[in-house]
């Protein structure tokens, strides 16, 4: 069986109910002068959707194979991703305990709500790093699975050699429906952190002879040593469980910190333009810890004639980062529409 097929008859299961749309945004293209569409994985039919469904999707099937009963998932207290596992976990019928590391928020609001609100089991371990957060994870597992429980852990942002095949699969859904749209892929751009999204999508390309170009824009810093090195990992190792004979080398991983700003979560230069333009053009939003950054970058490497078209804008999900009450208020004095508008 060739690694393609190997790839399409994956085991995963379906949480998303549907192929996600990509659409083109017209008047979004013609205000920065490229031809872009958006994939709009930020909507789905599990717990808010986002990039995390699709790596759940095969992470979570093999884990099910495995007889598991208890998901334990780490990350920061807004973390889209563990609100994206104890979501899949309520979906699945299995216990979900997760570790959730920062000090802020301290109130109950945005993914931090949700999780709770999924009924996992919220654990919080302050300000440690990510390296000491997988620590305390798998503390918590050994401990669940002396009591009995068949633990499946997932680690930061449920990247995996695994996990990051349900974005090489994406890479062929977008391909074949770009076709159909008699479009081919130039480049993607998406938002960038643990990995598995990009380590996928660039595995995706090369089991297609590199034919398009991906883009990760980095949106936290330290979340490895060796970014480069640790995303080329999941995707051969991706390609090792797909038996794939592909070179992947450390020239493909192509991302870039510069659209990062202040760090993680904090403002980047021309971030609340991104999300006013693609707002006022398109009627899309976009968060300002992840995906408005990702469109930042569009705009500014799109000004300087670094895209090769069509450009696609993976929309990775997280927009309801706008209603946190501390990103809402930067976004209402930064953009000058809504500041002078007297509540
Ligand atoms: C909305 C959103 N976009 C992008 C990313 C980055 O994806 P990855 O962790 O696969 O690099 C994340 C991860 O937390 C996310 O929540």
């Amino acid at each position: 069986m060739s690694a393609l097929e190997t790839l399409d008859r994956l085991p995963r299961l379906d949480l998303r109910g549907f192929v996600s749309p990509v659409q083109r945004l017209e008047r979004f293209s013609e205000a920065i002068g490229i031809e872009v569409w958006c994939k709009r994985d930020d909507i789905g039919s599990v717990g808010l959707a986002g990039n995390k469904v699709r790596k759940l999707e095969v992470e979570l099937a093999y884990a099910v194979s495995r007889g598991a009963t208890h998901l334990v998932a780490e990350g920061s207290r807004l973390s889209n991703a563990t609100r994206a596992v104890a979501a899949a976990s309520a979906a699945l019928g299995l216990k979900c305990t997760l570790l959730l590391c920062h000090e802020e928020p301290r109130e109950p609001v945005g993914n931090l709500m949700l999780d709770g609100l999924f009924g996992a089991d919220l654990r919080f371990v302050g300000d440690v790093s990510w390296h000491d957060l997988a620590r305390h994870s798998v503390t918590v597992a050994s401990e669940l699975e002396r009591s009995g429980e068949r633990v499946y852990r997932l680690p930061i942002g449920c990247a995996s050699e695994r996990s990051c095949l349900g974005f090489a699969l994406a890479y062929r859904e977008l391909r074949e429906q770009m076709r159909q749209h008699g479009r081919a892929i130039g480049t993607i751009v998406h938002a960038s952190s643990s990995g598995g999204t990009h380590a996928g999508l660039v595995l995706g390309n090369a089991l297609h002879g590199f034919e398009s170009e991906i883009r990760g824009i980095v949106v936290a810093e330290d979340v490895y040593s060796d970014v480069v090195g640790t995303y080329l990992s999941f995707a051969r190792g991706g390609a090792r469980l797909l038996n794939a004979e592909v070179e992947l080398t450390r020239d493909h991983i192509k991302v870039t910190k510069a659209y990062l700003g202040a760090g993680y979560g904090l403002p980047a230069d021309g971030i609340y333009e991104a999300i006013d333009l693609l707002a006022t053009k398109e009627g899309l939003l976009v968060d300002p810890v992840y995906s408005g950054k990702a469109v930042a970058a569009i705009i500014d490497l799109a000004s300087q004639g670094e895209l090769k078209g069509p450009v696609v804008f993976w929309h990775t999900g997280g927009y309801h980062a706008l209603f946190d009450p501390r990103y809402a208020k930067r976004i209402w004095s930064a953009i000058d529409r809504l500041s002078s508008v007297a509540l």
